[in-house]
């Protein structure tokens, strides 16, 4: 019994963390914890919840993950009706509207507008009783609506137990559920590689979401609630104006748009309207207009409604982000890695204020899914810093010459063979996954294109940092054959330049002399300039930390490159293959003959100096039927890879409870000579790098920050806050996301600021970004 009851004390007082924790996520947007610990306390709470289902509660947090498939939706009759607003669309329009608002108050009273961002996507209405969430429902024709209680209660910052005190007995909060611009933008690429059907923009995604009847599916779309006003209110009061409502609907959990501003003037509305204009493309949600709202309630109710709009709002519109308008034709673009993508070509149309006259298609699978041709109108869709995209067709207003895409079977640039791959990337584990066909031309650098594509990122400013190579003069330099790889550019002569259009013999020179100054690039920038697929700053500087030389970095094994922080499967695959390739391999031999001079530490693998538990690594072997369990057992009972295949039928019997499936695997994939000598590779490799089995346990305790809080803030330029992270976590500590007086030590880099005061505050140790580098190699985890 006491079990149940420490469980059910603790599940309490999980619950109450994980709720504050979620407001302190959505509401307040400043999370306390980093997400690994939340994950934490909710896997905690829903085990406790596994072991005694009794103590599963309806506002349990873990109780938003959907249930069953109802067969409909049940109606829903709103009491106090949800209107719509009515629309300006100029500056007169709301010069107009705030003319009528004052003469219809008489003129001489103070009068405030709250400006709140139109957010786009559907309204609805929550109802909590005695705090309580009860009801969830759309908006429907402002009279009668859906009952969408259930997916309502899957979307993560709608509380679903309102907090503090102070709320009326029954409290109908409405506001807009919409769908974040980067969740839109994930789910569609998802859907985009398993082949389904993608959304046209984030309010089809977001009321597609909120009306599905199996609310385990809503339960995985990313959707947000804000919140704008109430309904019924009884059994309570609420404040006398709209902004005080708001900030008092935000203390009881619920969440309200930051850029929420009272003004006291048209004109401020107007400046507000410029303001938050300028900033549309970097929210990270769709908003279609500002809406103004009167703010006192006692001058509301003045001016009433006309028809079905409030006399005391207004919705003053933004341009529109999508437009319609003609597909002129399809080109297909060849990128760095070969891809061949299609770009549409349209007549130029003003999206959102800026001429839009290409869209990308993304790919062939797109093209067949809009089931778009040549000539059709189609819908174009701008928002935020994403390339403009076809979204749409209009089939009703497809012409009679309309005509199909082509597909390309040779290069447009090139004229080799274009090869339709169906791509399989692997996943964790022995998980696979396709992403949907792309068109890729095999002619690689000696297609112009992709040398073009290449040449640019080799000189950017992060990678090679050539001063005074623009696109225009690589493109113009590989068109005169100037330059055929990266390499001819160290033989570049000033005469070369000066053949080029732009060029006179000072800008000529100064090229010459920053192609010079470029010559001894640190290993991480050079390995980040040759562009190998996927592999970014922040993994071009691990790798350049870790191996020391591009010698090793070219000769490590996928399999033993996983084995570094932050890459995975498929980037550890890329490397691997870029290196192994013969052309490649060909390109930095020039760059080096050529004078090219890579500054590198030379010295091995700092990082894989830690040890690391054979049972990991046999983890990894992915043998069937021998995961991480297993592997445990395994590693206790043999200490090395040679005894583990040596090992016969007795001996692992042996083995503390492992199967006869297991068993049976294993010799099966050790009795295959590739399989074996792949494993002894990858062990000889590890060993070759420095790495060395110890016990896990002896591994844990050991640690030199072992039972240490951390905190990181501020930006670090060695290494991203993750990788920081997993440094410090690899050396034993913890790394929390707020300063407390249980903090070990804070980190701080350029730009810290509150956390920084609070560890001054609280004097806790602050080290900078040297001295964390120095801890790390003190500790042998960099060198
Ligand atoms: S107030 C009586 N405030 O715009 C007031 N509406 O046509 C009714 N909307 O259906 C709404 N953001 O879905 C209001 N801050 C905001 C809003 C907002 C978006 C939507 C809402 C409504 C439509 C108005």
């Amino acid at each position: 019994m006491t079990d149940f009851t420490d469980s059910a004390a603790r599940a309490t007082e999980l619950r109450k963390q994980i709720d504050q924790h979620n407001y302190r996520y959505y509401v307040l947007d400043e999370p306390a914890i980093p997400d690994a610990e939340y994950d934490r306390l909710f896997n905690e709470l829903r085990a406790i919840e596994e072991q005694f289902p009794e103590l599963v509660t309806q506002d349990s947090p873990t109780q938003r993950v959907g249930s069953e498939p109802s067969p409909s939706f049940s109606q829903v009759q709103h009491e106090v009706p949800m209107l719509s607003l009515a629309n300006a669309f100029s500056d007169d329009d709301l010069y107009d509207f705030d003319r009528r608002v004052r003469q219809r108050l008489s003129g001489d009273r103070k009068i405030e507008y709250v400006c709140e961002p139109k957010l786009d996507g559907l309204a609805v209405s929550l109802l909590y009783e005695n705090g309580a969430l009860v009801r969830g429902a759309t908006r429907g024709d402002g009279a009668t609506g859906e009952d969408v209680t259930s997916n309502i209660r899957t979307v993560r910052n709608i509380p679903l137990k309102l907090q503090g005190s102070g709320w009326p007995q029954v409290l109908e909060v409405r506001g807009e559920v919409y769908m974040p611009r980067r969740g839109f933008e994930q789910l569609n690429e998802r859907a985009r590689e398993e082949g389904s059907k993608s959304f046209a923009n984030p309010r089809n995604a977001a009321a597609g979401s909120l009306r599905q009847l199996d609310s385990r599916i809503t339960a995985q779309r990313p959707l947000e609630f804000c919140a704008y006003g109430y309904g019924r209110v009884e059994g309570g009061e609420l404040p006398d104006n709209q902004h005080e409502i708001l900030l008092r609907v935000r203390d009881w959990g619920l969440k309200i748009n930051a850029e929420m501003r009272l003004v006291d003037s048209v004109q401020g509305c107007l400046d507000y309207y410029r303001m938050l204009g300028e900033k549309r493309d970097t929210l990270a949600y769709d908003i279609d207009g500002i809406v103004f709202k009167l703010n006192s309630l006692e001058q509301q109710k003045v001016l009433g409604f006309v028809a079905r709009s409030p006399r005391w709002a207004v919705a003053f519109k933004f341009p529109a982000q999508e437009e319609m308008t003609e597909l002129q034709d399809v080109e297909f673009r060849v990128g760095r890695t070969g891809a061949v993508t299609p770009v549409a070509r349209l007549r130029p149309v003003s999206v959102g204020g800026v001429t839009v006259s290409n869209a990308t298609l993304h790919n062939m699978d797109e093209i067949e899914r809009l089931g778009v041709m040549i000539g059709d109108s189609v819908v174009i869709r701008r928002a935020g810093d994403v390339i403009p995209q076809v979204v749409q067709v209009v089939l009703e207003r497809r012409p009679e010459g309309a005509r199909p895409i082509p597909v390309p079977k040779l290069c447009p640039v090139c004229g080799s063979d274009v090869e339709r791959t169906q791509i399989v990337k692997r996943s964790k584990g022995r998980e696979t996954y396709t992403e949907g066909s792309v068109l890729r031309c095999v002619g690689r650098l000696t297609c112009q294109a992709q040398v073009k594509q290449a040449i640019i990122h080799f000189v950017s400013r992060r990678a090679m940092d050539i001063d005074g190579l623009g696109e225009k003069s690589v493109e113009q330099l590989v068109d005169h054959q100037l330059v055929h790889s990266p390499a001819d550019l160290f033989r570049l002569k000033a005469d070369d330049v000066l053949t080029l259009e732009g060029f006179a013999e000072l800008s000529a020179n100064n090229l010459i002399d920053s192609i010079n100054a470029s010559r001894q690039p640190s290993l991480a920038r050079f390995v980040y300039a040759l562009g190998i697929p996927d592999v970014g700053e922040e993994t071009a500087k691990l790798l350049a930390r870790a191996f020391g030389s591009l010698e090793w970095i070219s000769k490590a094994l996928p399999e033993v490159l996983v084995y570094l922080p932050d890459v995975g499967g498929e980037v550890a695959h890329e490397i691997h293959a870029f290196f192994d390739d013969e052309h490649n391999q060909q390109v930095i031999k020039q760059l080096r003959a050529n004078g090219v001079d890579v500054q590198e530490e030379g010295s091995l693998a700092p990082e894989f100096a830690a040890s690391v538990s054979f049972a990991e690594f046999i983890a990894r072997l992915e043998i069937p039927y021998v995961a991480s369990t297993s592997a445990e057992r395994l590693a206790k009972s043999f200490g090395n890879l040679q005894q583990l295949i040596e090992a016969d039928w007795l001996d692992l019997k042996q083995v503390d409870r492992l199967n006869d499936k297991a068993i049976k695997s294993l010799r099966g994939f050790f009795q295959d000579t590739e399989n074996r000598q792949r494993a002894e590779a990858i062990e000889a490799q590890l060993r070759e790098f420095g790495m060395h089995w110890e016990s896990p346990r002896a591994k844990a305790d050991s640690l030199p920050l072992a039972g240490q809080s951390w905190v990181l803030t501020g930006t670090l330029e060695t290494f991203s806050r993750d990788v920081a992270k997993e440094y410090l976590e690899s050396l034993g500590a913890k790394v929390a996301g707020s300063v407390s007086a249980r903090t070990h030590c804070v980190v701080a880099g350029p730009g810290a600021g509150s956390k920084l005061a609070r560890a001054e505050e609280l004097k806790v140790p602050v080290l900078d970004e040297q001295g964390l580098l120095d801890l790390l190699a003190k500790n042998a985890i960099l060198v």
